[in-house]
């Protein structure tokens, strides 16, 4: 166990490690998981990963779960990596990537976050557990919840995609269909919380989600064999992904495992919910709250991020950038992708593709350097959004 402690990503505030935590008890911002790296560092080995299991889990002294026997595994992480080299030729980009997420428990790299938290629930002896969703973060919840043997209570907006609803069902979850955004969910759950006994589990305000996405920095860095590509474009809602693999980066850094060069970060917003690239053209680091948030990439459908000076400071300190696109843009690409290189991606994964485009056009990614697009999830839960 290489926890050493809590840290607020805003005020720097310690918090203790083994006991629940949401967010920070002075400034209500977001805890981060913080480790002894050289501890780490002396069995977490590059060598020692050749022979380890093909899940996340394989990165064990920097997760935090103290004791084997709490971890709540459906075999999730460790993705492929795909070189998407027909997509690429169309689009003059030889060194494209795709890492796909959508091949996750539960078709979505939600599963990373939901593994990470659930088990650390199960250690801190929670029995009840409760999320805001957009969809896929709901059913992640629902089946690791039914893995443990936990209750999970799930608040999704009406219009979420259908078989989010029906998987959360059929796993046993309690779900409540609300009118209104994941923001309206999120306040649902604030309310009820303490009376119900449910540990909140929504994006960032919990600090173990981060923990499990962060994964996703340390497999590119293992399946780029240690060089981190020129470019990472991510489809950004909540961000915990993003902010997850930021951190990975700085704790491979500190473990001697990769030097200084950062890949730039991208954010990619659907035009309808762009509070993160609207703050960053304005030069902000806060973002103001995105009114009449709409587009059919539910999971980009998230109007205030929690996180958003953590995301906004990774995109800036990497000199990467934050990009809008339309549902039309996005929904075609799908099909594109998906013609080219037999991915059928969720919109949100999708969206990468037209913001790549763009950044192509505007000269700020040459047709030389190494890019990875996140399909964060699979088309087949979005089937709503796809007219045959
Ligand atoms: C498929 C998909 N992509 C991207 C996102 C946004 O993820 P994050 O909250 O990590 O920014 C979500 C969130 O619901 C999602 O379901
Ligand atoms: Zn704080």
């Amino acid at each position: 166990m290489n926890v050493t402690h809590l840290e607020c990503g805003a005020c720097g505030l310690r918090h203790e490690a083994q006991r629940l935590q949401n967010l920070c008890t002075q400034c209500g911002k977001p805890l981060l998981v913080r480790y002894d790296l050289e501890n780490a560092a002396r069995s977490l080995t590059k060598d020692a990963l050749k022979g380890r299991r093909a899940d996340l889990w394989r990165y064990r002294e920097v997760l935090p779960v103290s004791d084997d026997r709490n971890i709540v595994s459906l075999g999730e992480g460790f993705t492929p990596l795909l070189h998407a080299s027909r997509l690429g030729s169309q689009i003059g980009l030889h060194g494209l990537y795709i890492k796909d997420e959508g091949q996750n428990p539960t078709q979505s790299f939600k599963a990373r976050g939901m593994t990470a938290a659930v088990s650390m629930a199960k250690e801190l002896s929670v029995t009840k557990l409760a999320v805001p969703s957009a969809g896929n973060a709901a059913g992640a919840l629902a089946a690791y919840a039914a893995c443990a043997g936990m209750e999970a209570h799930i608040f999704m907006p009406r219009d979420t995609p259908r078989a989010n609803v029906i998987e959360c069902e059929q796993t046993g979850a309690h779900v409540t269909l609300m009118d209104g955004l994941i923001t309206d969910c999120g306040a649902e759950v604030g309310r009820r919380k303490a009376a119900e006994g449910w540990f909140d589990v929504s994006t960032l305000k919990e600090p173990y989600r981060i923990e499990g996405k962060k994964t996703m920095g340390y497999e590119l860095a293992e399946q780029f064999n240690w060089q981190l590509p020129d470019v990472i474009i991510y489809p950004t809602g909540g961000g915990t992904g993003l902010i997850g693999m930021w951190k990975a980066f700085a704790e491979m850094e500190e473990m001697g495992w990769i030097g200084r060069k950062r890949p730039r970060m991208v954010t990619v917003q659907a035009a309808g919910c762009a509070p993160i690239v609207r703050a960053f053209e304005e030069g902000k680091r806060f973002a103001d709250e995105f009114q009449n948030a709409h587009t059919t990439a539910s999971g980009l459908r998230v109007p205030k991020a929690i996180g958003d000076f953590l995301i906004i400071d990774a995109l800036r300190e990497s000199g990467g950038t934050a990009v809008a696109v339309t549902d039309e843009e996005l929904i075609d690409a799908t099909k594109e992708i998906g013609s080219a290189e037999g991915i059928f991606c969720a919109p949100e994964g999708a969206a990468c593709l037209p913001a790549l485009k763009k950044l192509m056009a505007g000269g700020s990614v040459k047709s030389n350097e190494t890019v990875v697009l996140f399909n964060t999830g699979s088309g087949v839960k979005y089937l709503e959004s796809f007219s045959s």
